[in-house]
């Protein structure tokens, strides 16, 4: 007789739903034509963003489904940040990318663009009660929000004196200018238009003067093969009229002439071997590194400070403490640190906004409270377990020699607990150390988007992120070094 064996079943079941899930992830079109996988960055309406069920939708989304309808082949699109749509080019990982992408010469140089498929150009938007500002001069030494990588991304940089903080979308930017951080954004004219129209932004306006005049490609691999498809499928859509409708659905007005050429050649570029490039990317990265350090010793010291006392509470006799840190730490360890970041900085200034405050947040301090938060949860464990660990007789040994509660946590608990502590202390410490790159994503320009910001100008993602890895793999093996010394110390002086 053959015996059911649990073990054995759930075994089986797990291979089997597997398989099934890899067999699904690798299914393979059979629906005939060439399945071209197109990276978008759908946070841009009216060109690529998610309509309400979640689906894709846009002006670049409908002509990319109509040039694939002409050129018989087939769309899948992949969302991915557009700063890393050059890069994954470069790799092969997508076929195309259509997200708004402006032409340029510097692009032009790393991937090949299809004939322009749209006019457009840079505005400024700024908030509405703002007399300040009226032009590109007038930005001079003030506060600019940006999506990283893109060309606004370059146009601020030429602003003297300006401080330019970048972020990983266009809303985030503008959103960061109607919190009140940021004086002015400069985006693609028709998306903040569109933004302010639709009554999405509110209190902002857009200065009419367009700073630059650009054009939109598609852009796909040096000598894609599928670069000729697309303009082929270009090609017909302006002939055949769809084109037009698919203008006309989204900007309610006939488009304008467009050139059928690049406006300059796909031309090759001259790269840059590894060792220079890294060479020359160093010192922002260690400029970075110093930012790193500080967000993370400043949040480390609250953080322990914080969870230090969150855990002695923890042990209290009184019901509702222990109830009030049982809830903080099940909040702060139970969320997303990166959620927690994006509430502190983007959500409470607007709360207060909404309430009638002004109330804005400095980045660091947005940073340091996140991270201090975040980490005094996981620290706060860390003292009640420790303290817990501490067997019973030591209390009352202290006690029966006439020490206080005070006394007795002080001289004999917590000096004992504390060496316990230390190993975890310093995991925490190291965790802490990597998280401080969530906070690249308000704009920090601590080491991780440093890197970014250099991979967004220069494309070469895979030398800059292994450097990046690397110094964040030495700042955390000289961490664990000096925290196994801390240990050794403290156990040799018998603390
Ligand atoms: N046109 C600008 C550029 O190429 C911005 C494009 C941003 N696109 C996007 N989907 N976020 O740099």
């Amino acid at each position: 007789m053959i015996k059911f064996s649990f073990r054995r079943w759930l075994c089986s079941c797990l291979v089997v739903g597997l398989s099934c899930c890899l067999l699904a992830g690798c299914s393979v079109n059979v629906s005939g034509g060439k399945t071209l996988t197109v990276a978008t960055e759908p946070t841009f309406p009216p060109f690529e963003f998610q309509g309400k069920g979640g689906e894709l939708e846009g002006f670049s989304i409908d002509l990319m489904r109509a040039v694939a309808a002409a050129a018989n082949f087939q769309v899948e699109f992949q969302s991915l940040p557009f700063d890393g749509m050059i890069p994954a080019l470069q790799a092969k990982t997508i076929d195309a990318a259509i997200s708004s992408m402006t032409i340029t010469e510097e692009r032009a140089k790393t991937v090949a663009f299809s004939r322009p498929y749209f006019k457009a150009g840079l505005a400024i938007a700024i908030r509405a009660d703002n007399q300040d500002i009226t032009g590109f001069d007038s930005l001079q030494n003030k506060k600019i929000a940006v999506q990283i990588g893109t060309t606004g991304a370059a146009k601020a940089k030429s602003v003297t004196g300006a401080q330019v903080s970048s972020f990983d979308s266009a809303p985030l930017a503008l959103q960061e200018l109607q919190n009140g951080n940021v004086d002015a954004v400069i985006n693609d004219a028709p998306v903040t238009l569109y933004a302010v129209n639709t009554g999405n932004l509110q209190g902002i306006k857009v200065i009419q003067q367009l700073l630059t005049e650009e054009f939109y490609g598609i852009a796909t691999a040096k000598k894609s093969p599928y670069l000729s498809l697309i303009n082929q499928g270009l090609a017909t859509v302006f002939k055949d009229g769809n084109y037009q409708l698919i203008y006309q659905k989204w900007f309610k007005s006939t488009p304008p002439i467009l050139p059928d050429k690049l406006p300059f050649a796909n031309s090759k570029a001259d790269k840059l071997n590894s060792l220079s490039l890294l060479l020359q990317a160093l010192p922002t990265l260690l400029i970075g590194v110093l930012v790193t350090l500080q967000l993370a010793l400043i949040s480390v010291i609250f953080g322990l400070i914080g969870g230090s006392l969150i855990g002695i509470l923890h042990l209290s006799t009184i019901k509702p403490v222990r109830l009030l840190t049982r809830a903080y730490v099940d909040f702060f360890r139970g969320t997303p640190l990166l959620v927690q970041i994006f509430m502190i900085y983007f959500g409470l200034p607007a709360i207060f906004q909404e309430m009638g405050f002004t109330f804005s947040l400095n980045r660091l301090v947005a940073g340091v409270i996140a991270l201090s938060l975040n980490s005094a949860a996981y620290i706060a464990e860390i003292v009640r377990a420790g303290i817990q660990s501490i067997a019973i007789g030591q209390s009352e040994a202290a006690r029966s020699l006439g020490l206080n509660s005070f006394q007795t946590m002080r001289y004999v608990i917590f000096p004992q607990a504390f060496q316990r502590m230390i190993p975890p202390l310093g995991n925490e410490f190291i965790s802490l150390l990597k998280d401080t790159s969530l906070v690249a994503v308000i704009g920090f320009e601590e080491l991780f988007r440093k890197g970014q910001l250099i991979v967004a100008e220069n494309y070469r993602a895979f030398e800059i992120y292994a450097m990046v890895a690397v110094i964040y793999l030495c700042l955390t093996l000289v961490s664990s070094q000096a925290i196994s010394r801390l240990e050794k110390w403290m156990k040799l002086r018998g603390v």
